[in-house]
């Protein structure tokens, strides 16, 4: 969910709206808004459904507060409905919460406050704690806005980021955190709150990112006043200067952000690869893997943990790293590591991967890697995630911000910090020939032109081949050795936009199980490059059209054989083998992209997804 706060001298309704706009990405099944107008009395408007629709009820309150906060959610507990949308109001109507994330322990407490007399509009566990804050003040009388919220969080379990107002204490905005994130705006006689800083940028350059476990009370008057929950110990903020830009974060011409994203690859890998892969004097610099150099080449394992679109990438490393640092690598879902009882220990190195920084699963599986010893090393792209913060060390992506829900240039960007990774442990701890780690990094360092050139030449094809699938039930994506999870993730894709159910298989492993879907109406991509097990998959090609398949062949740029037996050819130029998935998963993202525009599906904003999941 996204939360949106504002404070100041402008038009809250019209902060609040624009910020939610640009929060849609972390949830869109509902949205809603409260306003405090200058007579400290509230309007609140909320409606199942996107942003739009928000607008389209709540246009009336436009000129009427300088104060107000809004919400846009992924529902969790209770179906997106008006009624389970945010802000939530308590019993008596004078206290409006927005919030992101779970009470755990909402049932209990709810059973409590029913018993007290409350009763409940919604089903969401997000109306309990607001009740909860009005109880804590009922029987308190003398108490303050922001301890009643502070003793209601220290009665809940959970994660959550949250952002309270209250009728009689005019003018005061009290946010907190736990888990999920939450930043707020240092402006000029004016302040921000928002899940992330994109609402804020056009306004201000700082911020503050409130810590796990940290509570702020904002108002014009008395500025930021932060507070840890437990103890209501005073903290004093850091400041951070924010570097976002704002075009950074709009669409540029193109009709999606997911299509933008995707024609940024040769810049984002650039970027990812800048100033780390110095090829003229033959090095990989990267701080975190230098600094930790012994202790990373002293594992005896490595775990990657991750979720999604970042397992994938976190399957290619896997790849990467045996076969370059020899160093034995397992990968895992985030949300299984966390609930067994996996043999992790002092000598162990887990790497986890997020694009967001913020993932519930990732997050949980790291400290309980971190508990056992574990030294964490995180790949994030959103600089001061939350991941990002509690790894002992770790690589930005700095693929810049990623706003389609369907993950793009993040992953390529992954699978760059992931070689430069593999490289340079090998070359350090002497399984990478001098040679062959020259080779290898000529040759990443042509990656970007590569993507360029993919981009060019395929763009057209894609959106021509996705015409004739726009009706397709079912797809099969194959692939073997590093492009198997390349196949993975071509599945992923045109599943999460398209609703087209998608599977990817290792391409050997069709004839046990999947062979027995094909017929004359399911279409296969299938990733061939010329570098990598080409002639087995030339025979799995065969067999596919035996049963009358329809054969979608991506590619290297000249081939002739599978060519010759495809019912579709993409081309993709050539390139070592453990690079190739960075350059065949761009056609793929633009198949996926067009099969979903010509079903008329929201491609950046896929139904029942998020783009940053805080909840388990
Ligand atoms: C969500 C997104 C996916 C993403 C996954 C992991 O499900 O929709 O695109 O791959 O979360 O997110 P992370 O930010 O941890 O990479």
């Amino acid at each position: 969910c996204g939360i949106v706060g504002y404070t100041g001298f402008q038009d809250a309704y019209e902060v609040v709206i624009n910020g939610l706009r640009r929060l849609e990405y972390r949830g869109y099944d509902s949205a809603g808004i409260v306003l405090e107008n200058d007579n400290s009395v509230f309007s609140v408007s909320k409606t199942k459904g996107k942003v739009d629709d928000l607008v389209a009820i709540s246009g009336n309150l436009a000129g009427t507060a300088h104060i107000g906060m809004g919400h846009t959610r992924w529902a969790t507990h209770g179906v997106p409905s008006d009624r389970n949308s945010h802000p939530h109001l308590s019993n008596n109507e004078k206290i409006a919460l927005v919030h992101n994330g779970i009470i755990e322990n909402y049932d209990t407490l709810k059973i409590m406050l029913t018993e007290k007399g409350f009763t409940f509009q919604s089903e969401t566990d997000t109306e309990v704690l607001v009740n909860l804050i009005q109880y804590i003040m009922d029987i308190n009388e003398e108490m303050d806005f922001p301890t009643a919220v502070r003793y209601a969080l220290n009665e809940v379990f959970g994660a959550y980021a949250i952002t309270v107002m209250h009728e009689d204490f005019p003018g005061v905005l009290v946010v907190a955190r736990l888990g999920s994130p939450l930043a707020i705006g240092l402006g000029n006689n004016e302040y921000f709150i928002a899940s992330d800083a994109s609402p804020f940028v056009e306004f201000t350059k700082e911020a503050v990112y409130l810590e796990e476990g940290h509570m702020a009370t904002i108002s014009l008057e008395n500025g930021v006043d932060i507070r840890n929950i437990k103890d209501n110990v005073k903290i004093t903020p850091e400041v951070q200067q924010l570097k976002l830009s704002l075009e950074q974060i709009e669409k540029g011409g193109y009709e999606h952000f997911m299509l933008k994203e995707i024609f940024e690859q040769p810049k984002s890998i650039h970027d990812t690869l800048r100033g780390r892969l110095l090829v003229e004097e033959g090095i990989i610099k990267m701080a975190g893997i230098w600094d930790n150099l012994e202790r990373l080449n002293q594992a005896q394992k490595i775990t990657i943990i991750a979720c999604g679109t970042s397992w994938h990438a976190g399957l290619i490393g896997e790849y990467l790293i045996e076969e370059f640092a020899r160093i034995p690598v397992e990968v895992e879902y985030a949300s299984e590591f966390r609930y067994r009882n996996p043999i992790i220990s002092e000598k162990d190195i887990v790497i986890a991967i997020s694009q967001s920084g913020e993932t519930a699963d990732t997050m949980a599986a790291i400290k309980m890697a971190k508990e056992r010893g574990a030294f964490v090393y995180g790949i994030c792209n959103v600089v001061d995630s939350s991941i990002s913060r509690v790894t002992d060390a770790g690589s930005y992506t700095h693929a810049g911000p990623e706003i389609g829900v369907a993950s793009t240039k993040a992953f390529t960007a992954q699978l760059t910090v992931l070689s430069l990774i593999a490289l340079k442990l090998g070359k350090h701890n002497g399984h990478l020939s001098n040679q062959e780690f020259m080779r290898l990094i000529t040759e990443l360092d042509t990656i970007p032109q590569k993507v360029q050139e993919v981009l060019e030449t395929t763009h057209e094809i894609t959106k021509e081949i996705a015409k004739n699938f726009v009706d397709a039930q079912n797809f099969l994506y194959l692939g073997r050795g590093y492009n198997f999870p390349a196949a993975l993730e071509g599945a992923l894709k045109l599943k999460e936009i398209s609703y087209i159910h998608a599977e990817g298989y290792p391409a050997a492993e069709m004839k046990h199980g999947p062979i027995a879907l094909i017929d004359e109406n399911m279409p296969i991509v299938i990733i061939a490059p010329k570098k990598g097990h080409y002639d087995k998959i030339v025979s799995n090609v065969q067999e596919i059209k035996a049963r009358k398949g329809k054969v979608i062949a991506v590619v290297n740029k000249g081939d002739t054989q599978v060519a010759s037996v495809a019912d579709y050819v993409i081309e993709f130029p050539e390139t070592s083998e453990c690079f190739s998935p960075i350059i065949a998963s761009v056609p793929l993202q633009l198949l996926a992209y067009y099969i979903a525009v010509y079903r008329g599906a929201n491609v950046d904003q896929p139904r029942n997804l998020a783009k940053s999941v805080t909840v388990e």
